[in-house]
């Protein structure tokens, strides 16, 4: 099969994990007989540099006209002003609106060999695997008005938490589409003891259920579920979550699978059906690291991991995700580790040598 997808390398670490999940998926093309045809654009600091805007127009168009788009990651302490017109960050959440992709997928498993790496106690991360289904292009991020301005009594701000009712099931299906090809269980995480917009989506969350008899809905509040996700993790399945909460917890629980280097993430323009391809971008969820970019050092494993999550929802090839999560998985077990995750005993490893050995593995 021949396949078009868009890589934007971005700032920092972005180029280097992105190399290396490019080659593990050159790999993967390889030893399956599919043709994967690249195309590289710029997004982020590195797009204004060049251009004067984070998301150049020539970028939006090539993304459009793939299958799929692959991304590093934007942002760093050059563009971090906050009187700067124009933000890397900017470029990715406009992509993010432009494309879209309003569903963010964030699963979290613990890798049994990596429970020494985590700060948690083993038996409290042992056996965790769900999923985030975080809503990416509404909510605190979009909402308006948004914007900062003087009085006489000094400056003010606003940002504004806005959701429709469209918004929130099309989200909510798709928790619901993933509880149900997994444990069917789906925590709904929302401030409805406070917030307006989260009675309105506790709401709709509880009318989608109706069409889901098998899978059990709960709602959580998302103070609780924090402090839950750390007290006993494997307790959830899938959790669906608007977009800031989603932001915060989703940082949270990369923690659990023992480094946000092994977070992947899978934003999607439509609800994920066994046999259907759906237009997606793929990163890794972590940022740029700055201050580790160009040392060799970063953890490729949530972007290779991200191109697994890109093989099964939108290229339709479950077989090829899972020779790459195999991959990852026998390579850790072999003891292998970049610093983020390496304890006493296991062998410290660079972005290109982790990436070699993946990609060795997948190729058979
Ligand atoms: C993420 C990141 C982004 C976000 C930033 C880089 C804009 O933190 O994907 O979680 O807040 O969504
Ligand atoms: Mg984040």
């Amino acid at each position: 099969m021949r396949f078009k997808l868009a890589v934007l390398p971005g700032d920092g670490i972005g180029p280097e994990v992105t190399t290396e999940a490019v080659k593990v998926l050159q790999t993967v093309g390889g030893r399956f007989s599919h043709d994967f045809n690249l195309q590289y654009g710029q997004l982020g600091g590195v797009a204004i540099d060049e251009t004067g805007v984070a998301l150049p127009d020539d970028t939006l168009k090539m993304c459009k006209a793939c299958d799929a788009v692959l991304l590093g990651a934007v942002g760093g302490p050059r563009w971090d002003d906050p009187r700067v017109k124009v933000r890397p960050e900017d470029g990715l959440l406009t992509l993010r609106k432009k494309l879209g992709l309003f569903a963010n997928l964030r699963p979290v498993r613990v890798f049994p060999v990596l429970v020494d790496a985590t700060n948690l106690k083993p038996e409290v991360i042992k056996g965790v695997d769900l999923i985030f289904v975080r809503e990416l292009t509404g909510g605190l991020y979009f909402g308006r008005p948004k914007r900062q301005w003087r009085t006489s009594r000094g400056r003010r701000a606003v940002d504004s938490m806005v959701y429709s009712e469209l918004e929130i099931e099309r989200i909510v299906r798709v928790g619901f589409e993933l509880a149900r090809g997994r444990r069917k269980k789906l925590v709904s995480v929302d401030k409805a003891n406070v917030l307006e917009s989260s009675r309105l989506w506790r709401q709709v969350a509880t009318e989608v259920a109706g069409e889901y008899p098998d899978v059990e809905l709960e709602h959580m509040f998302v103070d609780a579920c924090a402090m839950r996700l750390i007290q006993n993790p494997a307790y959830f399945d899938v959790l669906v979550i608007s977009n800031m909460f989603g932001d915060i917890l989703t940082d949270e629980a990369s923690m659990l699978s023992g480094s946000l280097g092994m977070l992947a993430s899978a934003s999607l323009a439509g609800v994920p059906q066994a046999g259907a391809d759906i237009f997606g971008l793929y990163e890794p969820s972590h940022g740029s690291a700055p201050r580790r970019a160009g040392l060799n050092m970063a953890n490729p494993l949530a972007t290779v991991l991200s191109v697994a999550l890109m093989l099964r929802y939108s290229f339709g090839l479950p077989r090829e995700a899972q020779t790459v999560e195999d991959a990852v998985e026998e390579v850790l077990e072999e003891g292998y580790r970049t610093y983020d995750i390496v304890s006493e005993g296991k062998i410290k490893v660079g972005t290109k040598e982790m990436g070699d050995l993946v990609a060795k593995k997948v190729g058979g």
